[in-house]
């Protein structure tokens, strides 16, 4: 299994820290916010990863990241998003990347307390499709919210007025190499995005869709309320010394 991290975007939630650099490049508590989904990544033994980011700053992160030899990588590769085009744009220039092999796909600004091992297990046992993890969350209108019906979810809706369940779509994705046949069908969303929820949508609607619940905290940091919690919850847990 491959990984693929989606920094591109352009922070606007955050400006003026955006302004002039790239939201992922920020810190959070000790470490830059891209730190984060990579480590999510390798910790789930996952070894080869892709970056893909864009707006301002791109360059730097070649120069903090490296070839991820600070990650026990071997190698990072890279690629450049132009604009704001959505999450499954960005996730659609990972294709070559993948090279049809099954990948996990984690948001560059998510940012959890333990691993996601149990998560990529059951996605290994459960033979293709795609795995999304499930949070439950005190404000789940800011997020993706799963609809159910008994355990079954039968559809995700973005940032509903009216949440249908208590839970958040966190920003980690398993999907095999179906993802980018879908994506590649997307029509842009109201506010101009191919969006990820529709991804995940389309493998509901095939009956390729399963969940798991995510142990430990789960926070975004996107906007500067969910960056100053993030850098807090990392300083008081100590999830950062987790190596
Ligand atoms: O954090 C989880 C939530 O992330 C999910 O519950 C939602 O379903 C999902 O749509 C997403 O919601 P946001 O509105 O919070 O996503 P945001 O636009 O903040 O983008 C999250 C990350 O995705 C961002 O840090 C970088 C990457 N991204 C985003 C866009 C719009 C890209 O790489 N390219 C993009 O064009």
């Amino acid at each position: 299994m491959r990984g693929v991290v989606l920094a591109g975007g352009l922070g606007t939630r955050l400006l003026p820290l955006t302004k002039v650099t790239n939201k992922h490049l920020l810190p959070v508590y000790d470490k830059p916010m891209i730190y984060y989904p990579i480590e999510a990544l390798t910790k789930a033994g996952i070894k080869e990863v892709m970056v893909v980011t864009g707006g301002n700053n791109a360059g730097e992160f070649l120069r903090l990241l490296g070839n991820g030899k600070d990650f026990g990588l071997s190698r990072i590769h890279y690629a450049y998003q132009e604009g704001e085009g959505g999450i499954a744009e960005a996730l659609g220039l990972a294709e070559a990347f993948a090279e049809g092999r099954p990948i996990c796909v984690v948001l560059g600004d998510n940012i959890i307390e333990n691993n996601i091992i149990d998560a990529v297990g059951a996605y290994k046992a459960q033979g293709g499709g795609a795995r999304i993890m499930l949070k439950e969350v005190p404000d789940p209108e800011r997020f993706g919210v799963p609809v159910f019906d008994g355990e079954k979810i039968i559809r995700i809706e973005e940032k509903p007025k009216d949440p249908m369940s208590k839970y958040a779509v966190i920003g980690i994705y398993m999907f095999d190499s179906r993802v980018f046949d879908i994506i590649g069908g997307l029509k842009p969303s109201e506010r101009g995005e191919l969006e990820i929820t529709d991804v995940n949508n389309a493998y509901i609607e095939a009956g390729a869709m399963e969940w798991s619940t995510l142990k430990g905290w789960w926070t975004d940091a996107g906007t500067i309320e969910s960056l100053l919690k993030a850098s807090n919850m990392v300083e008081k847990s100590g999830a950062n010394k987790i190596k």
